[in-house]
């Protein structure tokens, strides 16, 4: 099984899923994290040009490819050898980022990007992906108010592409409903936990 997560910035999406990580593991399960951009030793050195706040001189495209590039070797070095052995893949972001973040951030357009993304990940769906909506204004009071995290190149964007995301996020959840769960990420964290957990265990 392969689970995505996704949400605009700031959603606790990576906070979150730890519980349930901790709880199915405690029931038996093989479990793999990983996350986007990154995950291999050559995913996570293109995660590093993408995210590098020098770089300010990035075309969009460029921009898209190389998260596609990284998101290909991610597949080839860890997840579909991960799936193959049965255990189930939770990666943090996949190629919704990509469709919601350069396809409707950056302006690009979902058709291109889904074009560059079916060459680069052959046609590889999640099974799940859980969706962690948050107003972008509070997602980013929560980043600032964590010191711990790391700001990066797409944090420093206008809120008003922090929105477009979120808006793109929250389409994307209606034309791929099969696939889509969408949790309220503003409320508590504990019930965004059990909350994660119920619905993993449920498609299980
Ligand atoms: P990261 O520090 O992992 O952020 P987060 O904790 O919010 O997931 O940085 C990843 C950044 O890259 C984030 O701003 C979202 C962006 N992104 C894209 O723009 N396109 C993509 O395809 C992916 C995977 C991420």
């Amino acid at each position: 099984m392969f689970i995505t997560l996704e949400g605009p910035e700031g959603s606790g999406k990576t906070t979150a899923i730890k519980y349930a990580v901790s709880e199915l593991k405690k029931r038996g399960y093989e479990i793999v994290e990983t996350r986007e951009p990154g995950g291999t030793s050559i995913s996570e050195q293109i995660r590093n040009v993408i995210l590098d706040k020098e770089n300010k001189a990035m075309d969009p495209r460029t921009e898209a490819l190389l998260y596609a590039a990284s998101r290909r070797q991610h597949l080839v070095e860890k997840i579909w050898p991960a799936l193959k052995e049965g255990k189930i893949v939770i990666c943090d972001r996949y190629l919704d980022s990509s469709l919601a973040y350069q396809g409707v951030g950056r302006g690009i357009g979902t058709k291109n990007i889904l074009n560059a993304n079916l060459f680069a990940t052959e046609d590889t769906w999640p099974d799940l992906t859980i969706l962690f909506d948050i107003d972008p204004t509070v997602g980013m009071e929560r980043i600032a108010a964590n010191s711990n995290r790391e700001v990066n190149r797409l944090d420093l964007e206008e809120m008003e592409f922090h929105k477009k995301v979120r808006e793109a996020f929250l389409k994307l959840a209606k034309k791929y409903k099969k696939r889509y769960v969408v949790i309220d990420a503003s409320k508590p964290l504990e019930e965004v936990e059990k909350e994660v957990l119920d619905i993993i265990l449920k498609r299980l």
